[in-house]
């Protein structure tokens, strides 16, 4: 039997590199962090950051979203095997439906590269660029139904540069979110 460690059982979501999936871990194997991730889902079989999850020996849950209400009664199943608590959306893909979200009883949370609630959906950076926007940064939010619009838990500013490109920019920002989410975690569970 498993020791009960007093830690929220948490699932990270992806679809691609991974690099928040490996802020995480990193997060979670800090004696005093307060997750424990037990579970990665990835709707892509050719996700990288599934190489890391294996490395860590962390159990990964792969499903096509092709059929997104099957996949979803899947994911929930599993996820209510595994006893999460919380969910970690970390470049995961796919929306999530209304019947998930409401659904799934524990809290959901998405990392967003940019000034919410500027600059929702995709090519964030691409956008700040082209508006000669002086900031920009990320945002570590609760997930609703709606895109990219709950409640903001921790934001992160970041200077643009004249000179910046979506490569340069991306860097700066994800940089500054790899420190991000692992505080918006602890502040969210500190008052949960
Ligand atoms: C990050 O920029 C995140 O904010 C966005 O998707 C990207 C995922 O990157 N939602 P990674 O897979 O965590 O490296």
């Amino acid at each position: 039997m498993e020791k009960s460690t007093g830690k929220t059982n948490t699932a990270v979501f992806i679809s691609g590199r991974g690099s928040n999936l490996k802020s995480l871990i990193n997060f979670s194997k800090n004696k005093k962090s307060p997750i424990k991730i037990k579970l990665v889902v990835s709707n892509n079989s050719k996700a990288k950051g599934l190489k890391l999850s294996k490395k860590n020996k962390i159990e990964n849950f792969l499903i096509n979203f092709k059929n997104k209400s099957y996949a979803e009664s899947k994911v929930l199943k599993v996820l209510k095997n595994k006893k999460i608590e919380l969910i970690c959306l970390a470049g995961f893909m796919k929306i999530l439906s209304k019947a998930f979200i409401k659904k799934f009883k524990g809290e959901i949370l998405n990392i967003h590269p940019s000034l919410l609630p500027k600059y929702k959906g995709l090519n964030t950076h691409l956008r700040v660029i082209r508006n000669k926007e002086k900031f920009s940064g990320c945002t570590v939010h609760l997930v609703n139904s709606r895109l990219d619009s709950g409640k903001i838990i921790l934001q992160k500013k970041i200077k643009v540069f004249k000179n910046d490109n979506v490569t340069n920019l991306s860097k700066r920002v994800l940089k500054a979110e790899h420190k991000l989410y692992p505080r918006a975690i602890s502040k969210l569970l500190s008052f949960s």
